[in-house]
């Protein structure tokens, strides 16, 4: 399962190359490993950047009709009513086009990134607590749980939407702190960087699906804000003092997350929660069929949720060993 990203140096490369020549030739017409044709977008601008002047610069403005590169989605390619940005630095993202023939709508994520999630892992599996710190982790997460389900009570949906906004700050975090780290000492972080960083997207992606089909209504945001104002800071400072211990307790908010989501899959057995189409966005980033529904989503995010419990009582039982993360390779693509 580690492996399942395998590869990725050399598919990137290849990618990057299909892209330059694009960028020199024009249009490439040769799919990639994934079966995806990778073109740039046509440069007007580019192919004349090193005898540039300010009259081409003004007729550029007037002749490019290269679309910009993103939309207000952060995602969706179809933005061709938009005015079009005309690249001096030649930095637009290469296009890619799908087997079907259509465009890969998504600029936070491209096709490489994708995966099929291990909807066989075991969701049962528990860190039993018996240190000080341990328990301390398990009943500020139990602690927590409680004014969560008096807020939420049975609205799934909306819950899943809101712990995700919180769920993809400790991986950043952490990251951050390692990267940090790294600079300090001149030392490598053994890939837990990357992982760490990893984790914070898939939540973010976790966050991004979910709110395709549930709104979130004013004094939700507001209480996002306030919440990441002080959960925030709260990790930073918890991780500086204690890594062992802010791993533990992400990995048992973990447990929690696999147990809402369980919730969540029966509330939508019950009929109590409508069992919708799939967003596009999950469908793509998951690699899910066309006919998904909400139930395969919330699966396949209930399997990321475990994977993310086990990276982080792994981190945190290496800090038990008396060593570093970086002594131990870092699950890099595992999620
Ligand atoms: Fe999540
Ligand atoms: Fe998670």
């Amino acid at each position: 399962m580690m492996m399942r990203h395998g590869g990725h140096g050399a598919a990137m490369n290849t990618v990057m190359l299909f892209a330059k020549k694009g960028l020199l030739g024009g249009e490439v017409g040769v799919p990639n490993k994934w079966g995806y044709f990778v073109r740039s977008t046509p440069l007007v601008r580019n192919a004349s950047t090193f005898t540039a002047n300010l009259s081409d610069q003004k007729d550029d403005k007037t002749v490019d009709k290269t679309p910009p590169s993103s939309s207000s989605q952060g995602g969706a390619g179809d933005n061709k009513d938009e005015k079009g940005i005309t690249s001096y630095w030649g930095v637009q993202p290469s296009k890619i086009t799908k087997p079907d023939g259509t465009e890969w709508k998504w600029n936070c994520f491209r096709p490489w990134e994708t995966y099929k999630a291990d909807v066989t892992i075991d969701l049962t599996k528990h860190h039993k607590p018996t240190t000080f710190l341990d328990k301390m982790a398990y009943w500020t997460v139990k602690s927590l749980r409680y004014p969560t389900d008096l807020f939420f009570q049975r609205r799934y949906g909306c819950r899943a939407m809101m712990l995700e906004t919180v769920a993809a700050v400790p991986g950043m975090v952490g990251g951050m702190l390692l990267h940090c780290k790294s600079l300090r000492r001149f030392e490598h972080s053994g890939g837990w960087i990357k992982a760490l960083l990893e984790e914070a997207e898939n939540e973010r992606m976790h966050l991004m699906t979910f709110m395709e089909v549930a709104k979130p209504k004013w004094y939700e945001r507001a209480l996002v804000i306030t919440v990441q104002g002080v959960f925030f800071n709260a990790y930073f400072l918890g991780y500086l003092l204690s890594p062992k211990f802010a791993h533990r307790m992400v990995g048992y908010l973990e447990e929690e997350a696999i147990h809402s989501y369980t919730e969540f899959l029966k509330e939508l057995d019950k009929g109590n929660i409508e069992n919708v189409p799939a967003p596009a966005i999950a469908i793509d980033y998951w690699q899910l069929p066309q006919n998904s529904t909400l139930r395969d989503v919330v699966e396949v995010v209930r399997a990321d949720e475990a994977h993310h419990r086990d990276v982080n009582h792994f981190a945190s039982d290496i800090h038990y060993q008396g060593r570093e993360l970086r002594e131990a390779a870092a699950p890099i693509g595992y999620h």
